[in-house]
Parts: structure tokens; C-alpha cells; sequence
């Protein structure tokens, strides 16, 4: 299989950006999108030539890492799918795919196809995560959690924290992400003590690192891998006024 990829190349955050077209050739359709970069940079190494650089780390869909626009969407042609989970058996014999680096002006380039998306780290830092005093368990079964409450929160919880939700948006907003990030520990009887004070600090670190604000077009639903409900945002929403009357 022989493709042209028109690929990103910024060698750092200030330096200027282009698009440089490379044909590959001996490509399978059963390799993932990731295999085939990797088999150019073999090429490159070959030819002495800078190899591209990309992130990735589990390959199948749980870390977040590889995410990039390809052909204009985030991770790829498809609903549902990270850049690692996606084949070449997706495009055809001699394509031109365009592949680039998120775009917001939160997620620096560093190099290539590498953004920095510590800003989300630093959103997480600000509470998305529960505290409990040591001590006895309390019994699993004395906790009540109806299903439909649980399913809601794992269903917000399965956020890998890629990123495609800001690139893909017109505004660059967090909203998606740090709304899924507050809601699976919000919603369950662990997140209720600090529940107030993480809604607040979360989204106010959201808004210092310059994340543009939700019009709640929907692109963020329909790029994200995980499948993350716009009702997410509504629901942090919804329960802000709140936190600031009894935070
Ligand atoms: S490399 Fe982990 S989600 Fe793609």
C-alpha cells in the first residue's frame, strides 16, 4: 500500500510550522495509523533524515497520548476512535492524509506532532480526585449507589483526557473534559464532601488557562473517542450556581 502523508513539522513551540509531504510505500492496511508513522520514521532514520514526532503509549485506546487531526478530524475518519485504534484499511491506495498536531492556543506545540497538554494535568490537580481520613473501610454494600447513578458516573469517568474535545471545538473549550472530570466523582456518594469546592476550583483553573468558553456546538461529543455526553457540561452547569451559593 503506498499513501502520501502531508505531516506537521515544527521543530519547537516558537519556530515556524510546516506542512512536508512524504510517499510511503510498503504500507499494510492491517497496520495501525501509528505503525505506519512509525514505518516513516524508519525510513527517515535510514535516510539520516529528523523522525517525526508523535506521542503515543498504550496503543489501544485507554492513555489519551496520541492524539492528532487527521484529514481534518480528530483521531481520523471515525466516531469513536483514538488515532492507535485506527487501521490503514481505512484509506485507500494512493491518499493524501494531512496529519496535524492539535490546535489551541492552551496545548503548545512542542515539537511536530506533540502538544502540551499540561494545562489538563493542572485542571486534575484543582480536585479531581477525592480525600478520605484513614481508617476502617467503610462496607462497600452500607454505600447505596443506584445503578443508574453509577452507570451515569463511569459513563463520565471513561474520559482517556486526549485532548480532542478543545482541538476539535471552534472555541478551544475544556468544557467536555473538566465537566467529565468533576461529574464521575460528583455524582457519587465519595465526591459529595468536596463536591462544591472541586466544581469550583476546577472550572476556575479551567478558565486561567485560557480554554475558550462552551456554545455547546456539540463537536466535542462527536470527536471524542470515549463517547463523553454533552449533558456533562450541562450538568456542571447546572450545579455551579449552587456550588457558589454553598461552596
Ligand atoms: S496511545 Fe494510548 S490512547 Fe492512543
Amino acid at each position: 500500500m503506498k499513501v502520501t502523508f502531508k505531516i506537521w513539522r515544527q521543530e519547537n513551540t516558537d519556530a515556524q510550522g510546516e506542512l512536508k509531504a512524504y510517499e510511503v510505500d510498503g504500507l499494510s492496511e492491517d497496520m495501525s495509523f501509528l505503525e505506519a508513522l512509525d514505518h516513516l520514521n524508519e525510513i527517515l532514520v535510514l535516510k539520516d533524515e529528523k523522525v517525526i514526532a508523535f506521542e503515543h503509549d498504550c496503543r489501544e485506546g485507554i492513555c489519551g497520548q496520541c492524539g492528532v487531526f487527521i484529514n481534518g478530524r480528530a483521531h481520523g475518519p471515525h466516531n469513536n476512535t483514538t488515532t492507535c485504534q485506527l487501521h490503514m484499511r481505512s484509506f485507500k491506495e494512493g491518499d493524501t492524509i494531512v496529519v496535524e498536531p492539535w490546535r489551541a492556543s492552551s496545548f503548545p506545540i512542542v515539537k511536530d506532532l506533540v502538544v502540551d497538554r499540561s494545562a489538563f494535568d493542572r485542571i486534575i490537580q484543582q480536585g479531581g480526585y477525592i480525600t478520605a481520613k484513614t481508617g476502617t473501610a467503610a462496607e462497600a454494600n452500607a454505600i447505596l449507589v443506584s445503578k443508574e447513578v453509577s452507570d451515569s458516573a463511569m459513563d463520565a469517568a471513561a474520559c482517556i483526557g486526549c485532548g480532542a474535545c478543545v482541538a476539535t471545538c471552534k472555541n478551544a473549550s475544556a468544557a467536555l473534559f473538566t465537566a467529565a472530570k468533576i461529574n464521575h466523582l460528583n455524582k457519587l456518594p465519595q465526591g459529595q464532601p468536596e463536591a462544591h469546592r472541586r466544581l469550583l476550583d476546577m472550572t476556575a483553573q479551567m478558565e486561567f488557562e485560557n480554554f475558550g468558553s462552551c456554545t455547546f456546538t456539540g463537536a466535542c461529543e462527536i470527536e471524542c473517542p470515549a463517547d463523553i455526553s454533552i449533558s456533562n457540561i450541562a450538568e456542571m452547569n447546572a450545579r455551579y450556581v449552587k456550588a457558589k451559593l454553598f461552596g
